[in-house]
């Protein structure tokens, strides 16, 4: 039988306390892996680590990725105190606000490239070492399906995610010689607050209730409904473990078929 193994793997999840982050942390905990669950309320994320298998062996780190130099100081010292090498990144957080690109003001832009990109780059700094101590790295970044086609409504969040795709890109072709894998996944609708969020603010634009648009929205995708959580969460799972250790740089749409392009 073919199991996805990653006993003895630690795994950073960012965005851990709902949604996407969450399910990703419930599904490699199962699948054995030592987590580091981080978000911006402890709360939230301690009562995630209590329900988790092996409760005992996670962390928990509660930052704003909106301050880069601070998450990443917080990050270090968790590692150094707690003598911990990272193996998995599950790279992800919240997403820019609704609303068009040319109304948005210019601090919504930087505060987007702050928590998108230069914390990236500044948690990659952080981790790189151990990652290439043991020739072993998976670095997975939750963007967007608008890096293929731009999402209406969502100018700050289309903008920012080509910046991180396109800086996944460069890293994947980088990082390969060290046995590290750097890959783009691009969730469809995926029933989270997020999702909820971005249906109630069409809804109100459109005069319609939250169902009609949630029918519309989900009359776009061909297989007629919206991805679970952990429906992206496995595939998180597969790119984590060593049976992808030849999947590298590749951007992965899992929309139910919904873009049209390829
Ligand atoms: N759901 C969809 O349909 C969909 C589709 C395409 C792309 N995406 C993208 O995929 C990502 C995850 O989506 P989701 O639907 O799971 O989002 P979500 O339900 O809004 O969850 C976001 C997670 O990120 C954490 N977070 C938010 N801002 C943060 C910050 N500044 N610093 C640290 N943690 C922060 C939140 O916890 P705290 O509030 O406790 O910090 C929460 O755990 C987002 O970037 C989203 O835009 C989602």
């Amino acid at each position: 039988m073919l199991n996805i193994d990653l006993q003895g793997r630690t795994a950073l999840i960012g965005g851990a306390s709902r949604g996407i982050g969450r399910a990703c942390a419930e599904v490699l905990a199962q699948a054995g892996a030592r987590l580091i669950l981080l978000s911006r309320n402890p709360t939230d994320l301690q009562a995630l680590k209590a329900s988790l298998p092996h409760a005992g062996q996670h962390h928990i780190l509660a930052v704003d990725l909106s301050d880069a130099a601070q998450s990443s100081q917080a990050l270090q010292t968790l590692l150094q105190t707690e003598k911990l090498d990272v193996h998995i990144w599950v790279n992800n957080s919240g997403g820019p606000a609704p609303g068009p690109a040319h109304t948005a003001s210019a601090d919504a832009y930087r505060q987007a490239f702050e928590q998108h990109v230069v914390a990236s780059q500044m948690i990659l700094q952080v981790l790189l070492p151990s990652m290439r101590k043991h020739q072993y790295g998976r670095i997975i970044n939750i963007i967007s399906t608008s890096v293929r086609e731009p999402i209406p409504n969502l100018g700050v969040s289309n903008t920012i995610r080509a910046a991180v795709a396109n800086w996944a890109k460069t890293l994947s072709r980088e990082l390969a010689p060290w046995g590290i894998t750097v890959n783009n996944i691009l969730p469809g609708f995926t029933q989270t607050e997020r999702l909820a969020q971005i249906i109630q603010k069409r809804a109100e634009q459109a005069g319609c209730t939250f169902d009609e648009m949630a029918r519309q929205l989900s009359a776009q995708v061909p297989a007629g409904r919206f991805a679970r959580p952990e429906e992206i969460a496995y595939a998180v799972a597969f790119l984590a473990s060593p049976l992808a250790s030849y999947i590298n740089g590749v951007y992965l749409a899992i929309d139910g078929g919904r873009l049209h392009s390829a």
